[in-house]
């Protein structure tokens, strides 16, 4: 099953300062969605009673307020054409915004509002207190993110630029109270969310945790665990492999190893770069005798009919990095010669734009030297891999809905290409003269 489609939701509830804002961001960012504050949407509408007068405690009069307002809430947010980012955000507001939340009118006019940006957006990463249980109760992904009061205290006061104090305790502990013990949609942890205690942990650690419930760690099978062993362990001992870069393939999510290549040995030595399992095209015709097909199934390979232009090839490739995997694509195609990498094909960029999917170059160095095109048989000579840090696409265009320009695959081809070639002479050179232990 696809993790990526269109319109894919990703629900963070949880209460004030319990990290949800820092986190839905980053998150989205690294997902290539968007990212909606519905707790900005409450307050916006808090904003424009209090300048004009409304009764707070008047749910009727705060929903006819709310259908008059045109605001958006993409980064910044804007209240009928005014930038008032920094006026929601005043202790007048913060101390009402509960109040104005409690409305079941005032609730549904701003629901309806954020199921319209879902499906304007194709999707995104929502954060707010009722996401997973009342307005996207079909969220792929639902997490709870929680903390220590003093620590969301603490991290209230950063925000707003001011030391926390006695009042902000009081403050955090009250809004909870409200948004918890309200009739309508209160604060609850949801039955199906995962919860996660953000008190001791950093951001990233957070968004990898999370990651891992969209993208659950792959299973495969002893004979392949065991086939990878054998593989490091030849690598190691015919052609005295070094890695350099290894912690530049992300831990978890979609990657594209894009090595160089230069030689039949490349596919065995690239496995190096990761421990993680691996995915690769292979000619269909290999699968015409059973036993290899089989073999081949094992080891993570997928037929491919005629190269690369092949549709079903990039269909499965797509959802091979749509499930979170790591796909190798050599980007050169077929094997060449020499130092320089000339033109690249577009794949990799292409896929990368349509799954979001980061891109990691790998130089390999001594791989011809060790067996050229050609050659029958292998030498044993020294070989050094350099794994460059990921490339992110700058934007993801995924589903039919998103037209992908010719211009962005190639720019981000040729920073590709650019990489790559950098990579190998990175590679080349530390074969040349290998680092001391120390790194220097
Ligand atoms: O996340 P925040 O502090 O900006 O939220 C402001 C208020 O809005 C807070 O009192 C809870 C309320 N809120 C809500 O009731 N439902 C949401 N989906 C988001 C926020």
């Amino acid at each position: 099953m696809s993790t990526m489609g269109p319109d894919m939701v990703i629900a963070i509830d949880g209460p004030s300062g319990a990290g949800k804002s820092t986190i839905a961001r980053a998150l989205a960012e690294q997902l290539g969605l968007d990212w909606l504050d519905t707790g900005a949407m409450y307050r916006v509408v808090t904003l424009a009673a209090l300048r004009e007068n409304i009764d707070l405690d008047d749910g009727d009069k705060l929903a006819e307020l709310v259908k008059t307002l045109v605001f958006e809430v993409d980064g910044s947010v804007v209240l009928n054409g005014e930038d008032v980012s920094t006026q929601i955000r005043s202790s007048q507001v913060d101390e009402t915004v509960s109040i104005v939340a409690a409305h079941p009118q005032v609730r549904r006019e701003l629901v309806e509002r954020q199921r319209q940006w879902i499906k304007a957006h194709g999707g995104g990463v929502v954060e707010g207190r009722d996401i997973a249980t009342v307005v996207f109760p079909e969220a792929r992904v639902k997490v709870y993110l929680t903390a220590a009061e003093e620590t969301r205290a603490h991290r209230r006061a950063q925000e707003d630029g001011v030391t926390v104090s006695e009042e902000a305790l009081e403050r955090v502990a009250r809004r909870d109270r409200l948004d918890s013990g309200r009739k309508a949609s209160p604060l609850v942890v949801p039955r199906d969310s995962t919860v996660i205690d953000t008190t001791s942990l950093t951001p990233p650690e957070v968004v990898t945790e999370i990651l891992k419930i969209l993208w659950p760690p792959e299973r495969r099978s002893l004979f392949y665990r065991g086939c990878r062993v054998a593989a490091r362990l030849l690598s190691k001992l015919l052609w005295r492999v070094q890695i350099e870069g290894s912690d530049n393939v992300p831990e978890v999510g979609p990657v594209i190893l894009a090595p160089i290549h230069r030689s039949n040995l490349d596919f065995l030595l690239v496995s190096n770069a990761t421990r993680r399992h691996l995915w690769y095209m292979a000619k269909d015709s290999l699968w015409k005798s059973r036993a290899l097909g089989r073999l081949l199934d094992s080891l993570g390979a997928f037929p491919v009919k005629r190269g690369f232009a092949d549709r079903d090839a990039f269909d499965l490739s797509r959802r091979v990095l749509e499930e979170g995997k790591v796909l190798i694509l050599f980007p050169e195609g077929t094997r060449r010669s020499g130092s320089r990498v000339d033109e690249l094909q577009e794949g990799a960029a292409y896929l990368a734009l349509k799954t979001g999917a980061c891109i990691v170059p790998v130089g390999i160095a001594g791989s011809e030297e060790a067996m050229p095109k050609g050659a029958h048989w292998f030498k044993l000579t020294k070989v050094y891999l350099y794994v460059a840090p990921p490339i992110h696409p700058q934007q993801v265009f995924r589903g039919r809905r998103g037209h992908l320009p010719r211009s962005a695959v190639s720019a981000l081809n040729e920073n590709l290409r650019v990489a790559l070639q950098h990579s190998f002479e990175m590679a080349k050179s530390r074969l040349a003269s290998p680092l001391s232990p120390d790194g220097s």
